[in-house]
């Protein structure tokens, strides 16, 4: 048994992994709020709105429908991807493109048939990349404030902390954040991002993952509230919203997963990495508590 408050409030709630939902350790999702005890998270807010007022943000998304990492059948959702833009861009365009890249090697016209471009593609774009393709084109990029505090390039290395750190800037602006997530039970921490949406943006439903292996290993805080994550169980017309709760939470990423749009800024952090055994454990015998207690 667990307590009432654990169970139906705050760091408790029970929501069971079912239909689509592949979840983790039986659940939809856990609300880690009852765990990691969250004194001083709700602090770190005024730390972090205060340091990306001041720091170069850059954005993130705006290519999942050409990744075809969306539920069938929803794909409207994403309005402009990138991915097509550029794949349909006249060769003056893509030149233009090119010509606002960081590292120009890779953009010639030469080589432009066996491209790819974009989050997780060879060639990454600069913050000037993606503006352009914004104004010009019109790309929908859902994360519009993203800041890396420990850069990770490749998807698949986000969890490994081995020659990675925290950067100076994040050392410098977030300084109480980093304590915050270096005394998260973490054995390693691979990767720590800042995920903001501007007012009236959602993010896109997508998935980041497909298979039915054990689910990455990550934590999401939410030092504000308000940020409204929810799970799609199926697609299409039919498919039910599971909403996610908590200031502090774990799911499984190969699940289809979105944000509702809202009229003012969201955000949350996520840190990847690879959990102690021991809090493992701990997960586990509180997953299994919280599916008794329902
Ligand atoms: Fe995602």
């Amino acid at each position: 048994m667990v307590p009432r408050a654990m169970a139906e409030g705050e760091g408790g709630r029970a929501v069971p992994a079912k239909g689509a939902i592949r979840g983790v350790m039986g659940l939809a999702y856990i609300d880690l709020g009852g765990l990691l005890g969250l004194d001083g998270l709700e602090a770190l807010d005024d730390e972090i709105c205060l340091a990306l007022s001041q720091l170069p943000t850059g954005y993130t998304g705006g290519s999942h429908r050409s990744m075809l990492i969306m539920p069938p059948g929803r794909e409207a959702e994403a309005w402009v991807d990138y991915g097509e833009v550029i794949a349909g861009l006249s060769d003056a365009d893509y030149l233009t493109l090119g010509g606002l890249a960081d590292e120009p090697r890779g953009w010639e016209l030469a080589a432009r048939a066996e491209s790819t471009w974009g989050e997780e593609r060879a060639l990454g774009l600069s913050r000037r990349q993606m503006l352009w393709l914004e104004y010009k084109h019109r790309v929908y990029f859902p994360w519009k404030v993203f800041y890396e505090l420990m850069p990770n390039r490749w998807w698949g290395e986000k969890s490994r902390g081995e020659g990675k750190r925290f950067t100076r800037n994040a050392e410098r602006f977030f300084a109480k954040t980093i304590a915050f997530v270096k005394r998260l039970p973490f054995q390693e921490i691979g990767r720590c991002n800042i995920m903001g949406l501007q007012s009236f943006d959602h993010g896109t439903v997508h998935r980041d993952g497909e298979g039915d292996g054990a689910p990455d290993e990550f934590v999401t805080l939410c030092p504000r509230p308000g940020k409204r994550l929810y799970l799609l169980d199926g697609h299409g017309p039919t498919a039910q919203k599971v909403a996610v709760a908590g200031r502090a939470y774990w799911f499984n990423d190969h699940d289809y997963h979105g944000v509702e749009a809202d009229p003012w800024f969201r955000y949350s952090v996520r840190v990847d990495g690879v959990f102690e055994p021991s809090f493992r454990d701990k997960l586990e015998a509180y997953a299994t508590s919280l599916k008794e207690a329902r």
